[in-house]
């Protein structure tokens, strides 16, 4: 059976933009001709409700569908639900505590962690680096990146995004900028590929990103 690829997002707080971000990945990947499908693992089914937000299923993925349970369980599940997709993004919960973020990090190719530059999202995204560094000492294969989310350009932005680079993650090459694209888009279960001109610059940073995360997770075609 083919072996489908896992981009996981997590981070300890709510807020941090995983189900936003996992959304609109999924509409830049199936624009990038990739067959994709989001599992949500989150109790709070946003990326559920956000797929079915949208009349006629969501057109940013293949599926999307809700995954509960252990690590072996949740491994299963995916393999199950992302069966003919080429790319399965898993929205987590947020929390590190929670055995669904876990689990997917158990599962995942790459995980990504998204960072809202300020000072209490810097002190909650050291808790997940050493999760995930942990994670990593046993299964060397999972990589990993912090993302800067919801960047405005700010002192404090600035300052926040130079001690990001502290990090024993690394941080993608692309930040994502505060817009309202992206908050606009999920009222209508669609993303920024869905909306008119004054979407542009978030559609060309999210197919910036999809590019980027091809490249770390090892799905580039070759
Ligand atoms: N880059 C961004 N620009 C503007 N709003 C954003 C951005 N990223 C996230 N948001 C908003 O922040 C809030 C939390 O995002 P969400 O994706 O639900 O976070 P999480 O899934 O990590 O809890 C939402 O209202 C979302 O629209
Ligand atoms: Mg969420």
């Amino acid at each position: 059976m083919k072996t489908v690829t896992a981009i996981a997002l997590v981070s300890q707080k709510g807020g941090a933009g995983k189900t936003t971000i996992t959304m609109q990945l999924a509409a830049a990947l199936a624009a990038a001709g990739r067959r994709v499908a989001v599992a949500d693992l989150d109790p709070q089914e946003s990326a559920l409700r956000w797929a079915e937000a949208a009349a006629g299923g969501a057109p940013c993925a293949e599926t999307v569908f809700g995954v509960a349970g252990d690590a072996r369980t949740i491994a299963r599940a995916l393999e199950r639900g992302a069966r003919d997709c080429d790319i399965v993004l898993l929205d987590c919960p947020p929390s590190i505590e929670h055995p669904h973020t876990l689990g997917a990090l158990e599962r995942a190719d790459l995980a990504v962690v998204p960072v809202v530059p300020g000072p209490t999202d810097l002190w909650s995204t050291r808790a997940v680096e050493k999760l995930i560094l942990l994670v990593q000492q046993r299964r060397p294969a999972l990589r990993a990146a912090l993302l800067p989310n919801r960047v405005q350009r700010t002192a404090l932005a600035g300052d926040v995004l130079e001690v990001m680079r502290e990090f024993s993650l690394p941080v993608l090459p692309v930040a994502l900028a505060q817009r309202n694209a992206y908050a606009q888009s999920a009222v209508e279960g669609g993303s920024v590929f869905h909306l008119g001109r004054a979407a542009q610059a978030a559609r060309d940073e999210m197919t910036r990103l999809a590019a980027a995360l091809l490249d770390l997770s090892g799905a580039k075609k070759t």
